[in-house]
């Protein structure tokens, strides 16, 4: 049988995305799904996922040490079936390598799982405390909630 395969997108691939990896492959079957997560920007490529990410997947139970920092390009499009970006401008930058009506189409604002059509953006906590880090993981872990829902 076929993987399905999912895609995390923010922009420096440390904060946001290795966290949305984290949190959906412990939800679903590894066996039936390829979860991976990139950046569109390219200043962390083949770095770990920020030490404060780290922690907080590490409160809940998710290892998401060992994940290493890549760019987006527009391969994805072709090795993935859902690609969930993290906010507008992620969303911006992931179309504008879109070739195809297929590919765009594969593209969505991951909190439109909880809020359909609102464009609501998962906050970039780069620059804030640590408290910015565990409401970005509340808000992943109610939309990978979804996303498995509607793959499950
Ligand atoms: P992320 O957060 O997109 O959630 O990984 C960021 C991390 C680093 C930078 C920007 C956003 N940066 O500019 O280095």
């Amino acid at each position: 049988m076929n993987k399905t395969k999912i895609l995390m997108v923010c922009l420096g691939n440390i904060c946001r995305s290795p966290l949305a990896e984290g949190i959906l492959r412990n939800k679903l079957d590894i066996n039936k799904f390829t979860i991976d997560s990139t950046g569109t920007g390219n200043w962390h490529v083949g770095n770990p996922p920020d030490k404060r990410s780290v922690a907080v997947a590490k409160k809940y139970g998710i290892d998401i040490s060992g994940l290493r920092g890549r760019q987006f390009t527009s391969l994805d499009y072709q090795n993935f079936d859902h690609i969930y970006v993290m906010d507008s401008s992620n969303l911006e930058n992931v179309l504008a390598l879109a070739e195809s009506k297929e590919d765009r189409a594969k593209v969505s604002m991951i909190l439109d799982t909880l809020f359909p059509g609102e464009k609501v953006d998962v906050p970039d906590p780069y620059y804030g405390g640590d408290d910015g880090f565990e409401q970005v993981y509340a808000m992943l872990d109610e939309a990978c909630d979804v996303i498995k829902q509607r793959h499950t």
